[in-house]
């Protein structure tokens, strides 16, 4: 995972709905993509485009993510893939403990074992975590320090350098860059999330641990919480399939 470069992210969940759409896509971001240099940018396809998305591409500046792995090498686990399996098609980068895999029971002792998993393959882990919504009593840090700790435990200090914290509220994705979070809320959020990893770990692997942002991040909100937010990079959902939206924040990214 390349260092002081912004991580842009494209989640493209369960879209488009073909392998030559999904070309199209992919070629529409591609040449802004390489010509990015301070951005490193990671597409997550379906699954299943990842081996031949991967034939269009030879550069850098590019990898590809899967959404979602099991945490077994291999064996009788019928409709699974293993990261090793993934990696073995090209993806360097994988999704974990995103909210829309938890909605359908996706524990956090779950998203354990796939976060050990995905890093004992040399996967880069994207760990989300991410609160429905907000409390007066500030509870949902609680939920979160949870969220972190539990998908966190057995981890090894230095698999650390391969993980990614993707801090991703319910409440403000699929939506608008007005319903997203401010630059001014992201900010406490960053300093939480790395005062969290200090205490499960310590402060120089925490200050090392890029924290990206998600949920509605769109061309005009991506400038701010840059600047203010001091996130170092985002996954980006819908903006992530149009390729002029997309490849107007990769643009803003650079700049920074
Ligand atoms: P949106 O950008 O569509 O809000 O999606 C965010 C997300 O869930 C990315 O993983």
């Amino acid at each position: 995972m390349p260092k002081n470069k912004k991580l842009i992210v494209a989640n493209w969940k369960m879209n488009p709905q073909s392998l030559v759409e999904a070309k199209k896509l992919f070629l529409g971001v591609k040449k802004t993509a390489s010509g990015t240099s301070n951005v490193q940018t990671v597409i997550c396809p379906p699954n299943v485009f990842i081996s031949e998305l991967n034939k269009l591409y030879s550069g850098h500046r590019v990898s590809f993510g899967a959404q979602d792995v099991f945490w077994k090498e291999k064996g009788s686990y019928t409709g699974e893939i293993s990261p090793e399996e993934i990696k073995s098609v090209g993806a360097e980068y994988v999704i974990l403990g995103h909210s829309e895999a938890r909605a359908f029971g996706e524990t956090n002792e779950i998203v354990n074992k796939k976060v050990i998993a995905s890093l004992k393959a040399g996967l880069n882990v994207i760990l989300c975590i991410g609160e429905s919504k907000r409390d007066a009593h500030a509870l949902y840090l609680k939920f979160l320090t949870e969220q972190l700790k539990t998908a966190l435990l057995s981890v090894g200090r230095k698999e650390l350098k391969n993980l990614i914290v993707a801090y991703e509220p319910i409440w403000a994705i699929g939506k608008t860059d007005e319903d997203a979070i401010s630059p001014h809320q992201m900010h406490e959020m960053y300093i939480f999330i790395k005062k969290t990893l200090t205490e499960l770990y310590d402060k120089k692997i925490a200050l090392n641990i890029p924290i990206i942002y998600g949920g509605s991040a769109e061309p005009d909100n991506v400038n701010e919480l840059l600047v203010e937010g001091e996130v170092d990079g985002f996954l980006v959902g819908h903006a992530s399939l149009e390729a002029r939206e997309f490849n107007e924040i990769l643009k803003i990214a650079n700049k920074k």
